[in-house]
């Protein structure tokens, strides 16, 4: 959008795409959070496998999803245009493994967040997702976990962090129930931290 002296001026209305590759179950809850919302709204899902859970969970929600080839992701314009038409303001990585090319870091900077399922810095880095998070930290001896919300750059887990919340892992616990507490936290936090950013660029 321009104004009349010809200047890009900032819609009030922002729109997400999810990238997602998993079972959906974050994307989900951001889909449900802004379904009424008045000026934030989940314009499509980005997936690079057609099988994931997260596809049958936007079919089900009427949100369309943008299935990605590796090619054109890593050596193409990395669907950076495809963004821009969609006028996407803002991507939100929920369970998406791989890394986001140059070209949409540069054109999305501050403005991709990601979600990583441990206290970063800690058990962060290429490799470390699912359980293989929750099974170093237990091996660890860590006593306790969480999540956070950062800012994705060029590199695995690395951008700045946003927001982080802390559940106990205790002695009994094993990969698959810190994985539950852990998901918990996921599903509380991470659309209202969106909404705050989100509310804070208009
Ligand atoms: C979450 O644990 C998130 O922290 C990580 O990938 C997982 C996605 O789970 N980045 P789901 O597909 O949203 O259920």
């Amino acid at each position: 959008m321009t104004s009349a002296s010809g200047n890009p001026v900032s819609s009030p209305h922002k729109s997400i795409a999810i990238f997602a590759s998993g079972a959906g179950s974050n994307a989900k809850k951001i889909i449900d959070h802004f379904s009424q919302h008045p000026f934030i709204k989940v314009r499509f899902i980005v997936c690079n496998k057609p099988t994931a859970g997260v596809v049958d969970i936007a079919a089900a929600n009427r949100i369309a999803t943008l299935l990605i080839e590796k090619e054109k992701f890593f050596r193409g314009n990395g669907y950076a245009d495809e963004l821009k038409e969609a006028q996407i303001d803002f991507i939100v990585l929920a369970g998406f493994l791989w890394k986001i090319p140059q070209t949409i870091i540069n054109a999305y900077r501050n403005r991709i967040v990601n979600i990583h399922p441990a206290l970063l810095p800690k058990f962060g880095g290429k490799g470390m997702y699912g359980s293989k998070v929750h099974e170093a930290v237990i091996a660890a001896g860590e006593s306790e976990s969480g999540i956070t919300i950062h800012y994705a750059d060029e590199h695995y887990d690395k951008g700045d962090i946003i927001f982080q919340a802390k559940c106990e892992v205790s002695r009994s616990d094993t990969a698959e129930s810190l994985s539950q507490k852990i998901q918990a936290l996921e599903h509380e936090h991470f659309p209202k931290v969106i909404e705050k950013l989100l509310s804070e660029m208009r």
